[in-house]
């Protein structure tokens, strides 16, 4: 696990955008894993800011997002649809059919978490997958407890989680006590993850994922597993961690750089 710790938010946010920018750049057909929540909207500002000033281009691009409230239709303004609309697709290139969200108003729910692991695995599955953390150490809607190894599903809310989303609500009772989410063995399968964690009140969770044992209890835990996670954290949600951990070690031009000064030496 790479973990990257940057100054501030706006740090964070514009090497998270470098590095789904790179994955759109090699690939042009990608496919993107997307989030929602406060922690990502920077890295959406830059992507979009990416299109429009560097031509980045998401006209063959095909997203699937996390997870989405169970309840709320695509047009209301807390749903994960309307989230993303507002925040990315509306500003970018993507046509609407390459875009993919759990839906959150239909009545067969086991054939639509079914249809949602095809259609990932129908697109050739996702090259890389953006994910926030929540205070309690949860992954997209796997709340402590989740079985590791889970797959699209429907998930009851933690009330650490309704009280936390309770801020985009005007009444707590508003908050939607059930999600359709990807599973944690879903979002294991994308071939890189890059989870990123802004604030203080993400310190600790945070430090477990990185530093604690693989536990249920922190689904964020498990990807210390994956083959290529990167850990992009601002200065305050690092502020737990025991090790150290370089400023940038995404660029390894200071090591080649140290390779060239140890060959000059010798010769
Ligand atoms: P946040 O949510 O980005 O709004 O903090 C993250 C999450 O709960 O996964």
């Amino acid at each position: 696990m790479e973990v990257i710790v940057k100054e501030n938010y706006d740090k964070m946010s514009r090497l998270a955008a470098k590095i789904i920018a790179e994955v759109v750049r090699e690939k042009p057909r990608a496919v993107l894993g997307l989030a929602t929540g406060s922690t990502p909207m920077g890295t959406y500002k830059e992507l979009i800011r990416l299109h429009k000033e560097e031509g980045l281009d998401f006209s063959q691009v095909v997203t699937f997002n996390l997870d989405e409230y169970i309840g709320l239709p695509p047009e209301h303004e807390q749903s994960y649809h309307y989230f993303m609309k507002e925040n990315f697709f509306d500003h970018i290139n993507i046509p609407p059919g390459n875009i993919h969200l759990p839906p959150g108003m239909v009545e067969n729910l086991l054939e639509a978490c079914r249809q949602y692991e095809q259609d990932i695995k129908d697109a050739g599955g996702i090259d890389i997958q953006l994910l926030g953390i929540g205070v309690n150490g949860h992954i997209a809607f796997n709340e402590p407890g989740s079985s590791l190894g889970s797959r699209t599903r429907v998930k009851t809310l933690d009330n650490n989680t309704i009280q936390n989303n309770s801020r985009f609500f005007e009444r707590i009772e508003d908050v939607p006590k059930y999600a359709i989410t990807m599973g944690i063995g879903t979002v294991m399968n994308s071939q890189r993850l890059l989870l990123l964690a802004t604030g203080v009140n993400k310190a600790h969770a945070i430090a477990i994922t990185v530093e604690g044992p693989i536990t249920a209890l922190v689904p964020a835990t498990i990807v210390q597993l994956h083959r290529q996670a990167t850990l992009v954290v601002d200065r305050q949600a690092a502020a737990e961690l025991k090790c150290s951990y370089r400023d940038s070690p995404h660029d390894l031009s200071e090591a080649v750089a140290y390779i060239k000064r140890q060959k000059g030496k010798k010769s």
